[in-house]
């Protein structure tokens, strides 16, 4: 059941997302050669309780930490930890809060130092795979709108879309209906109605769309090793069209 939030509670979920963008340009900032993603998983956890809101992941389903940080060939939910980022790795960060019982949630992929030419297109085609399922989320659209945009911008880049995890619905919980696959046909799938709100959240790999989990039970990796970006907005269907919920 996808659940309508109301005008108020979508000011309320602002609230929350406004603290989840202000926290990943805080650590994206903090981002270069030597510094330890622990230094920025502390940085997050710090900023948001001082913003007045709760780290979402932390404890969720076990998950240990406050942010998600995974470089270069980890996919998504990779630890964060003492070991020193490279210059040339990418790190995707993916953050969320609680605030006054609605949740926030977002993720971006940056470059620490100078990167390769095809990493950069990866970041480059994976954010603007994002900006074209936003533009999609518009009442009376398809979510099959939403996921076929995700899906087309990232394959005319010859990348490809991670088909194991997919974006989802947002508010009370961290995950709500409905599912928001990066892949998918136009005019298919539930109609947009305004309320609803979606994380989109476009994983995409360099080479193939398969990914395997690492021993810890979270660190997800793409199975022929090569990079991978993610990008994420949490996002209200409103009469006026998309409104991203979770900028600074
Ligand atoms: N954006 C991710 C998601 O929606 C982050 C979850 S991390 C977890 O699944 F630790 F909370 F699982
Ligand atoms: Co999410």
């Amino acid at each position: 059941m996808i659940l309508i939030k109301s005008a108020a509670e979508i000011e309320i979920m602002r609230a929350a997302g406004r603290v989840v963008g202000q926290v990943l340009e805080a650590v994206s900032r903090a981002v270069k050669p030597g510094v330890s993603t622990a230094s920025l998983d502390r940085q997050a956890e710090e900023m948001a309780r001082s913003l007045g809101a709760v780290p979402a992941f932390k404890g969720y389903r076990g998950y240990p930490y406050a942010l998600c940080c995974s470089v270069n060939e980890q996919v998504v939910h990779g630890f964060p930890g003492p070991a020193p980022l490279k210059e040339g790795d990418i790190l995707s960060m993916d953050f969320g809060v609680v605030l006054d019982g609605f949740y926030g949630d977002a993720a971006t992929t940056v470059a620490v130092g100078q990167i390769s030419p095809q990493a950069l297109a990866l970041l480059e085609a994976t954010e603007a795979s994002l900006t074209a399922g936003i533009a999609q989320c518009r009442p009376g659209n398809h979510l099959g709108d939403v996921s076929s945009a995700v899906q087309k911008v990232v394959e005319a880049a010859g990348f490809s879309v991670v088909r194991q995890f997919v974006g989802h619905g947002i508010g009370r919980g961290l995950h709500e209906d409905p599912q928001v696959p990066n892949f998918g046909q136009p005019g298919r799938g539930v109609r947009l109605k305004a309320g609803m709100v979606l994380a989109i959240e476009p994983m995409v790999n360099a080479g193939g769309y398969e990914v395997r989990i690492l021993q810890d039970g979270w660190t997800a990796v793409t199975v022929d090793g090569k990079l991978s970006a993610h990008f994420e907005h949490t996002v209200a269907v409103t009469a006026d069209g998309p409104r991203i919920l979770s900028l600074p």
